[in-house]
């Protein structure tokens, strides 16, 4: 069985994300699970509601449900933390902008993880802005493995997966991995230069133009264009984003195949300063293990992107030295 820890269960993302969980879309139809619901005191009854919700899909592979606002009893045990519950953005805001709110949030969690988590969990961070969420859930939770921490830029593959799809009229599944280069925020870089659509380069399929000028930049701000649709930011998305990231990291990578996370830069093969999260190319190289796939090549134009997106996450981390 494994003990799955997500935070904010009341909240938009895990009104999607626990169904899924439960149904088994993460882990596979063999795992069993127990759900570790962490949310604020003050939405434990709400909360209650979605439980009795669980309860009423009696999904076979459920087999513990524990909910509480405390996040030392609710990590004991758990293999998977999925760290979702913090602010979400308003319009005009960048994910940036919450840091000052958001980081205390990962400072209790840091602390929770290092104090009784089993020193094998794997840690998803979503809740943004995620990459420095997790550098600093990471950073007070030295007793676990940096490498075991994840920022989710799942989604933002996913959307340049569709968006090439569609543009060039071919099925989601023609167009190999986009990687995510970077930071989850309006300065990531998503990859065009090593896709390809039915193994042939993506460039050679769609004009370099469009991929720059009109892919490049709705990925980046895709999240704010849903935000101002649905005047709330993107849930079931960012859902079934949470269980493709899990689900690729415990099961094997195909051959030519990878996933974009955003890992601990230390000794990465493409130049990037240590010490960030930083979203690269991964592939699966055991149950909850990864590799950073080498040799992808940049051009100029992704080069300079990329080193801006590097940049900005150097920021982050600094102000976020002031603030802890
Ligand atoms: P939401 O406001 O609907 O839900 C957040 C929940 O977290 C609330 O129920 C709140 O009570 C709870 N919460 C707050 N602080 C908590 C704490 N310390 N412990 C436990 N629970 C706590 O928000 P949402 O739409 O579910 O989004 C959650 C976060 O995920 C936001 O920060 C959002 O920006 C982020 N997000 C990230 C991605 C991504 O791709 N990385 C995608 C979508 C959303
Ligand atoms: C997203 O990418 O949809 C999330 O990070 C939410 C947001 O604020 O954009």
């Amino acid at each position: 069985m494994k003990r799955i820890a997500i935070t904010g269960g009341a909240g938009q993302i895990a009104y999607s994300l626990l169904f899924r969980i439960a149904a088994g879309d993460m882990l596979g139809q063999k795992e069993s699970i127990a759900l570790h619901i962490l949310e604020l005191p003050e939405a434990i009854d709400p909360l209650k509601g979605v439980i009795m919700e669980l309860k009423d899909c009696a999904f076979p592979l459920l087999q513990e449900i524990h909910i509480g606002s405390n996040p030392e009893e609710l990590f004991k045990d758990i293999d998977i933390a999925l760290l979702v519950g913090a602010k979400p953005r308003s319009p005009g805001m960048e994910r940036k902008d919450l840091l000052r709110e958001n980081a205390k949030i990962f400072i209790e969690q840091g602390k929770a993880l290092e104090k009784v988590a089993n020193e094998n969990v794997r840690v998803l961070v979503v809740g943004n802005p995620c990459n420095t969420n997790c550098w600093i859930a990471q950073s007070f939770a030295k007793r676990i493995n940096p490498r075991n921490f994840h920022a989710m830029t799942r989604l933002d593959e996913n959307r340049a997966r569709a968006q090439i799809a569609e543009k060039a009229n071919v099925l989601v599944k023609d167009v190999s991995p986009i990687t995510i280069w970077g930071n989850h925020s309006s300065t990531q870089v998503p990859d065009y230069l090593n896709a390809t659509i039915n193994m042939q380069p993506v460039k050679d399929r769609l004009e370099l133009k469009w991929l720059q000028e009109t892919m490049i930049p709705q990925v980046q701000n895709r999240g704010a264009e849903v935000l101002k649709a649905r005047g709330k930011s993107s849930a079931a998305s960012a859902a079934g984003a949470i269980i493709d990231a899990v689900h690729d990291l415990y099961h094997p990578t195909a051959p030519g195949e990878w996933f974009s996370s955003a890992v601990l830069s230390n000794g990465n093969p493409y130049g990037i300063q240590d010490d960030l999260i930083f979203s690269f190319p991964c592939r699966s190289t055991g149950p909850g293990e990864y590799e950073i796939v080498s040799g992808m090549e940049w051009d100029a134009f992704m080069q300079q992107k990329i080193k801006t997106s590097e940049s900005e996450l150097v920021e982050e981390r600094s102000n976020v030295r002031n603030i802890i």
